[in-house]
């Protein structure tokens, strides 16, 4: 069946971080919000049914981990990423965020270095800090129109670290990382000692024309030092549940991940979490296909309109997901007047690149694209008539 990711649905008053924040984080309300990942399509008709049918039997206990999720995942991680991941191998997480912190705690000691790769999704250069580690950065740079790892700066600045933070694809550059740059990634992690977390929440929306490669399967070194986090959530708009997985091949990694996790209590399900996502594992692959075909074609509009209308903004399209870096160093602008341009006269919310890394990325925004068309392109007319009225 065809599904409608045209239709636009006002969010206000859910509670929800994109709309019901604006006020907060950027001073009024009236924005259109093209900026915290998440998408403003309805979440699917068959996750919306597993949880309506869970309701139905109105006793909602305390819950195990349903063997009929753990297959779910099992079965999605094979179809999609060769991974054959025995049940013992895979441990539920609440939020991706909270087990990249988890991790960071039960493996690594205060003041240990961890090391980055910005322009980077802000909590990988929050949680480093608020766990009492200590940040090490590897900036990315451009060649060819795509952000790519420096290997020089990576093989210095990793040495003394305990662990590297991947975002794979990586959130906001859009890069899906081959084979080759992840088994030179492994290559010098195993050398230096160093435990590889791989965030790969982006993986199931990854582009036309682009291949996700899972971190842990690009050589034996990679899967024996390594931490692959993954989850529904993005994909299938369900962040609001708190559904991810950890998965760790090696058996002494994991002892101590998983020790930790246990031990503490931190990383138990809720029934929801568990529901929607076998839901969205066992039956999603068509609506999958279907809301990919239609970032690509919103990567497309916003290619088209960016050549058109606003050809002096730089823009790295995304290889997977629906985050896009755009560039406007050349307005001449300062930070600040940019913010007060899209805030104040576009009307628009973008993320401030500056969260993303710093000082260097203060002419930078980034723009979620995971929305009706429509919505892509009004945001975009608003963008075109404040900086080339
Ligand atoms: C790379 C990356 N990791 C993790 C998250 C959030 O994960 P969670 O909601 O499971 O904490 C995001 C959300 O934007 C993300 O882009």
């Amino acid at each position: 069946m065809k599904v409608d990711f045209d239709e636009r649905i006002m969010r206000k008053h859910t509670d929800c971080v994109k709309y019901d924040m604006l006020q907060t984080l950027y001073g009024r309300d009236d924005l259109l919000p093209m900026w915290v990942a998440d998408m403003d399509f309805r979440s699917p008709d068959f996750v919306m049914e597993a949880l309506r049918q869970r309701c139905d039997h109105e006793v909602l206990g305390y819950s195990t981990v349903p063997e009929s999720y753990v297959a779910a995942v099992r079965q999605w991680l094979h179809d999609h990423y060769a991974i054959d991941a025995a049940p013992e191998t895979l441990h539920f997480i609440p939020g991706i965020v909270a087990g990249i912190a988890y991790a960071l705690l039960a493996l690594t000691a205060p003041g240990d270095a961890v090391l980055v790769p910005p322009p980077v999704y802000p909590p990988f250069l929050n949680l480093p800090v608020a766990c009492g580690r200590r940040l090490v950065s590897s900036p990315l740079h451009i060649a060819d129109g795509r952000f790519e790892l420096d290997f020089d700066d990576f093989g210095r600045k990793v040495k003394g670290c305990k662990v590297f933070i991947l975002s794979n694809p990586h959130n906001p550059a859009g890069t899906v990382w081959g084979t080759e740059v992840l088994s030179r990634i492994a290559t010098i992690c195993e050398r230096e000692g160093v435990t590889v977390i791989s965030d790969e929440i982006h993986a199931d929306m990854t582009l036309p024309g682009h291949r996700h490669v899972s971190y842990s399967t690009v050589t034996d070194a990679a899967r024996r030092h390594s931490i692959t986090f993954m989850a529904p959530s993005k994909t299938f708009n369900i962040a609001g549940l708190g559904s991810s997985t950890c998965y760790v091949a090696d058996s002494a990694l994991r002892k101590r991940f998983f020790d930790w996790l246990d031990g503490l209590g931190v990383a138990g399900g809720n029934i929801f979490a568990f529901v929607g996502a076998e839901a969205a594992f066992r039956q999603g692959e068509p609506w999958r296909r279907q809301m990919v075909d239609y970032l690509f074609e919103n990567v497309n509009s916003l290619r088209q309109f960016l050549t058109a209308r606003l050809p002096r903004v730089k823009c790295v399209l995304p290889e997977a997901s629906y985050l896009a870096w755009l560039d406007f160093s050349a307005y001449g602008l300062s930070h600040e007047e940019l913010r007060d341009l899209f805030v104040n006269r576009a009307r628009v919310a973008l993320n401030d690149g500056t969260t993303f890394g710093g000082d260097a990325y203060r002419c930078c925004f980034r723009i979620n694209i995971g929305c009706p068309k429509s919505m892509l392109l009004e945001a975009l007319e608003r963008m075109a008539k404040a900086l080339e009225p």
